[in-house]
């Protein structure tokens, strides 16, 4: 059987929350678990989040995978509902969603449910992607706080630039948030993974991380170890065959990689079609036998090729990880010009997933 697979470290996950905790020890913890819990399986995660307060999800769909898989926490709907008709699971299911706009608002109000729900209004403190203006915000929790079928009205927002501490766009942003809320009662919540390790201002009553929790660093420059979260995603594989490569001779498709001495390549079970990055360049590390060593020539499908040098004591069979704790999914990112969030989402089916309690 290809040995390509990818092993969820149920034990880091837990870590992980239990670290947010502590760093936002007066907030509740909304874990984010969309897009499949980043690539991490959505109801195997879910269910390793007993501490959770509630969970995030970007659509109805996701949420009836996690009722469907047994888990019975609060789930909020990030984007709400798309159309009226999700209204009746909303209730059913006993969701919770964010209003952004004012088509879900018309929604709501025509079709009042019989059971009293959770509402997290959204403004948009100028991120420009969803929620509210300033003016509509307040209109809206005017329109809505005395509607009997809202049991909670929360108040929420997302930042464009958390990530990066030396951005002012942030505090801008929470500035408006606070003006705009401190006069209003409810629940507020605006910190994503980011805001949770540099803007502690910002946690509020809800906390939402999503990035960290499966071991990754939200920060620029910043490895998760750097902040002591450990990495959920082991992705590895192993060697299928070592060969020579004279001087002056090229590896893969393009020839785009030419050995500068005589050295040997490892070529290893692992390609864009088990999601690993079609755009990792020459040198992107990997890991092998305890040592990184780089990408030499294009990722195909299925296969790379690393240049493990001509002492080596490499053999066909050793494990390779591609990213996991020996290797983090942040410098396998910055090599191939994306960000971590796009490699852990993915990973796809072909792979064979593996949960450990570990
Ligand atoms: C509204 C919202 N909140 C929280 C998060 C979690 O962000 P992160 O994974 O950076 O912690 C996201 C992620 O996209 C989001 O869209």
């Amino acid at each position: 059987m290809r040995p390509t697979r990818a092993v969820i470290h149920l034990s880091a996950i837990e870590h992980n929350l239990a670290l947010i905790r502590t760093m936002a020890p007066q907030s509740k913890i909304m874990a984010v678990v969309k897009a499949d819990a980043y690539g991490h399986g959505i109801v195997k995660v879910a269910q390793c989040l007993e501490h959770a307060d509630a969970l995030a999800v970007a659509c109805i769909e996701e949420a009836i995978e996690l009722r469907n898989g047994g888990i019975d926490k609060p789930i909020i709907l990030l984007e709400g509902i798309f159309e009226a008709s999700e209204l009746d699971l909303i209730e059913q299911l006993d969701l919770q969603m964010v209003i952004h706009n004012q088509q879900q608002v018309a929604m709501l109000l025509e079709h009042p449910p019989q059971k009293a729900l959770d509402i997290w209004l959204k403004l948009d403190s100028k991120m420009n992607r969803l929620g509210f203006s300033a003016e509509q915000f307040r209109e809206n929790f005017e329109r809505l706080s005395s509607k009997p079928f809202i049991r909670h009205l929360r108040l929420m927002t997302h930042f464009a630039c958390a990530d990066d501490i030396h951005n002012p766009m942030t505090q801008e942003q929470l500035v408006e948030f606070k003006r705009l809320t401190e006069s209003l009662s409810g629940e507020k919540t605006a910190a994503n993974s980011a805001a949770v390790l540099a803007w502690p201002e910002s946690h509020f009553d809800w906390v939402r991380p999503g990035l960290m929790l499966y071991g990754c660093s939200p920060l620029l420059d910043a490895t998760g170890s750097d902040h002591q979260l450990r990495p959920a995603m082991t992705l590895e594989s192993k060697v299928i065959t070592i060969k020579p490569v004279k001087a002056g001779e090229s590896v893969g498709y393009g020839a785009n990689w030419r050995a500068e001495q005589d050295t040997q390549v490892a070529i290893i079970a692992i390609g864009y079609g088990d999601g690993y990055p079609r755009h990792a360049k020459n040198g992107t590390p990997v890991w092998l036998n305890g040592r990184i060593v780089p990408i030499a020539g294009r990722v195909s499908m299925d296969m790379i090729a690393v240049d493990i040098g001509s002492n080596n004591t490499d053999r066909v069979g050793d494990r390779v990880v591609l990213w996991g704790p020996e290797l983090p999914v942040e410098q396998v990112a910055t090599h191939a010009d994306t960000i971590p969030y796009t490699l852990l989402c993915g990973v796809t089916s072909r792979v064979k997933f593996h949960w450990s309690e570990q």
